[in-house]
């Protein structure tokens, strides 16, 4: 167990049917890396914003989502949540979860569980403008506090999801964990035994490592035309970057895959755009890039793209061809140049970004390529090798981060190549985490997003 202001406790997170329910991914991240034991409850509207598995990986508890539901073992499970956890926070709480609380309505795990507690309860609220200054919302709120004795960690001023501005966005991640570091105060812990508490469900750590992290991977190579019937193409199949999206989607991310031409199949899950050009590639990353934690850059981008494709089919009649090229931007150095901007607002927190190199006869220049091109980690590759490169189902590569450190992996499969790849982006994110906690700015703290 990790030590922290909340190690050995049992906190109940209450997550309620707001759009911000995505950001309660992150408040359970936040609890558990100040060591606390978290076990997650849903109201039957937040399972339509957030799937329980996300929460299952990440707490390894069940998570309890219907109020009739027995635990395998046949006890209830929002009565061993209330007997035995120290503190239970509701964050978002809406407007109905509110009124369904302040007349004691037990409809959903989340009001039962508070019910039926003694352990302090926190409240974090989310809503439009207008139903939080609603009388019934205010008097709701006031009934929790004052009669009942519950913290509650008002919402913030901002944009909210109406597309309007006022207070409603739920409140910053930090100041929710200080409230209920504080509601526990130096109260003892309730149930340290884990008989006690809820069940625990094993997860393997690489199932659910990249949990909430959204994950944008380009595959494939590009095509730049000629004219309307030719085009200059590359010997990529996509087939690296396809297992990497694989992987990411059944690591747990949510991933958009850019792909240009591949001849693999596309994962079933995970967003999917379909590009042509390398110009095609730098909108599609202009459009996905402001949200994601991490770019993997696997496509073989063109270098050089002709300077004017004709909107014609060029006859053989005129004899020979010359064609003018001109080079493509970097894409991925453009990405890294952007650093902690390319996200949507002051503040926001650089991706962590990816490269591969597709070398002949050595990997010299690997070292350098990291460096110019800003990015975090670069694979590289000898495509000269035997049972390397273009269209193979297994690689040899490098593993080369900022650092200096250099990881020479041996033969294996695509799939267990990106996995050794997520490994390093997984624990990078981690890392890039902990660094803002310290700052004291999360990587949530954005302004900008939806509340
Ligand atoms: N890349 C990119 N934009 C380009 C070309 C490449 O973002 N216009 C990315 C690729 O997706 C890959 C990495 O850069 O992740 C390395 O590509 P590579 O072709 O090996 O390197 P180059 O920068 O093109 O250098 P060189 O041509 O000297 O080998």
């Amino acid at each position: 167990m990790r030590e922290g202001r909340l190690s050995g406790r049992l906190i109940a997170l209450g997550v309620t049917g707001s759009i911000s329910a995505y950001k309660a991914v992150e408040l359970l991240r936040l609890l558990t890396a100040e060591g606390a034991d978290v076990v997650v409850m849903l109201s039957p509207s937040a399972t339509r914003f957030v799937g329980p598995l996300s929460f299952a990986a990440l707490s390894r508890h069940p998570v309890e989502s219907d109020v009739l539901d027995l635990l395998p073992d046949g006890r209830i499970g929002h009565i061993v949540i209330a007997d035995s956890a120290d503190a239970i926070v509701v964050a978002p709480a809406t407007a109905h979860w509110l009124a369904a609380m302040a007349n004691g309505l037990s409809g959903d795990v989340v009001t039962a569980a508070a019910l039926a507690t003694s352990a302090p309860v926190v409240v974090a609220p989310a809503m439009d403008g207008d139903m939080w200054t609603h009388p019934a919302t205010v008097s709701n709120v006031a009934r929790l506090r004052d009669d009942f004795g519950y913290t509650v960690v008002a919402p913030e001023s901002g944009p909210l999801a109406s597309g309007q501005t006022g207070v409603g966005r739920l409140a910053e991640l930090p100041a929710i964990v200080d409230a209920v570091v504080a509601a526990v105060g130096g109260r003892p812990i309730r149930q340290a035994s884990a008989a006690a508490r809820p069940p625990v469900v094993d997860a393997a750590p690489r199932d659910a490592d990249l949990v909430g992290r959204r994950i944008v991977i380009t595959a494939g190579g590009t095509r730049e035309p000629i004219d309307p019937v030719r085009y200059i193409g590359n010997r990529s199949t996509g087939k690296m970057g396809v297992a990497v999206a694989d992987a990411a989607i059944a690591r747990g991310a949510a991933v958009t895959l850019i792909a240009a031409a591949v001849e693999v199949a596309l994962p079933p899950e995970g967003h999917v755009v379909r590009v042509e050009t390398a110009a095609g590639l730098r909108e599609a990353l202009r459009d996905a890039m402001p949200l994601a934690d991490a770019l993997v850059m696997a496509a073989a981008v063109a270098d050089f793209t002709p300077m004017a494709p004709s909107d014609r089919k060029i006859s053989r009649a005129g004899g020979g061809l010359t064609l003018e090229l001109s080079p493509t931007p970097d894409l991925l150095a453009e990405i890294a140049a952007l650093g902690a901007g390319s996200g949507d607002g002051p503040g926001t927190a650089a991706p962590i970004l990816v490269g591969f190199a597709a070398e002949t006869g050595g990997l010299e220049r690997a070292p350098e390529k990291l460096r110019a091109k800003g990015i975090d980690l670069l694979v590289a590759n000898d495509v000269s090798e035997a049972g390397s490169g273009f269209g193979t189902d297994t690689n040899r590569v490098t593993i080369l981060d900022r650092g200096g450190t250099v990881d020479a992996l041996p033969l294996m499969t695509k799939r267990e190549v990106a996995d050794r790849i997520l490994d390093r982006v997984a624990r990078a994110l981690d890392a890039r985490d902990a660094a803002a906690q310290t700052a004291g700015m999360h990587p949530d703290m954005q302004e900008g997003r939806p509340a």
